[in-house]
């Protein structure tokens, strides 16, 4: 648990990487945790969509749950090419990544898509983690929290839960960059977020984790999980190999 008491999640994100082989990685991570860890931390995989079935049921039995990247906000339709809420959880995928910079910027999702979206996935029973974050311009112009709380206050569903919604602090700047804000402007954006969830929800705000995310690596995963209001990490990179993610989850380690 976290000093606030809420249950730290580390999140893999693949993005558009990994062909049947990384299975392998599913399967090293199971092994590698004990169950001392997964008593203390929430671990998930977001595979590419193809890989969903096969990482289900490499983790089967495990604590280790499965999410997407991405979904539609609709049950079904003449929506080619797209995946619903439902069909993921028909997947066995238990989380859902919703609003991710990259498909903000790549597939102009807007934070009235990611409300719609965050809607989709709570219908079809599962948890979105809602991705928000500042440009490095918009940093360098003293916006980051008005931006990142005007994507909180648009893209979070009424009535939310910790049960089945996640933030994500994401500076868009910090993906994949190698680059980091600092501990104290991560404390800056996170209190700021957890009053903003606050206005929204009330006091189920504090029960809603909000993860930092943007170059976790394990050589900087303790000092930025120990920060006020983190609540886990969502990890791009590092999640692919499986001795580096593991070596973020161990931020959480006795
Ligand atoms: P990164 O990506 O860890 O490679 O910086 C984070 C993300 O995009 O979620």
């Amino acid at each position: 648990m976290t000093m606030a008491g809420r249950r730290p999640l580390v999140a893999g994100n693949w993005k558009m990487n990994g062909l049947r082989g990384a299975i392998a990685m599913v399967e090293a991570l199971r092994n590698g945790l004990s169950t001392d860890l997964l008593d203390r931390v929430d671990v998930l995989v977001c595979p590419p969509s193809t890989l969903i079935s096969s990482c289900v049921a490499a983790v089967y039995g495990s604590r280790i749950a499965i999410g997407g990247q991405n979904l539609h906000a609709k049950p079904n339709g003449a929506f080619t090419g797209s995946i619903s809420a439902e069909m993921l959880a028909d997947l066995g995928a238990k989380y859902v990544i919703v609003g991710h910079s990259e498909r903000r910027a790549y597939h102009h999702e807007t934070d009235d898509g990611v409300h719609a979206k965050a809607l989709g996935a709570r219908r079809a029973g599962l948890c979105g983690i809602i991705c928000v974050g500042e440009t490095k311009e918009e940093r360098e112009e003293g916006r980051t929290l008005d931006i990142v709380r005007a994507q909180l206050a648009i893209g979070v569903p009424k009535g939310a839960t910790g049960a089945d919604t996640v933030i994500a602090y994401e500076p868009v700047w910090a993906i994949g960059t190698g680059l980091t804000p600092t501990p104290a402007d991560i404390a800056e954006v996170h209190a700021s977020l957890r009053e903003m969830l606050g206005q929204l929800i009330g006091a189920e705000a504090q029960n809603v984790r909000i993860l930092y995310g943007g170059s976790v690596k394990p050589g900087n995963a303790r000092e930025l999980m120990a920060v006020e209001n983190v609540d886990g990490a969502l990890v791009g990179g590092a999640s692919l190999v499986a001795e580096d993610f593991l070596g973020i989850i161990n931020a959480y380690a006795r």
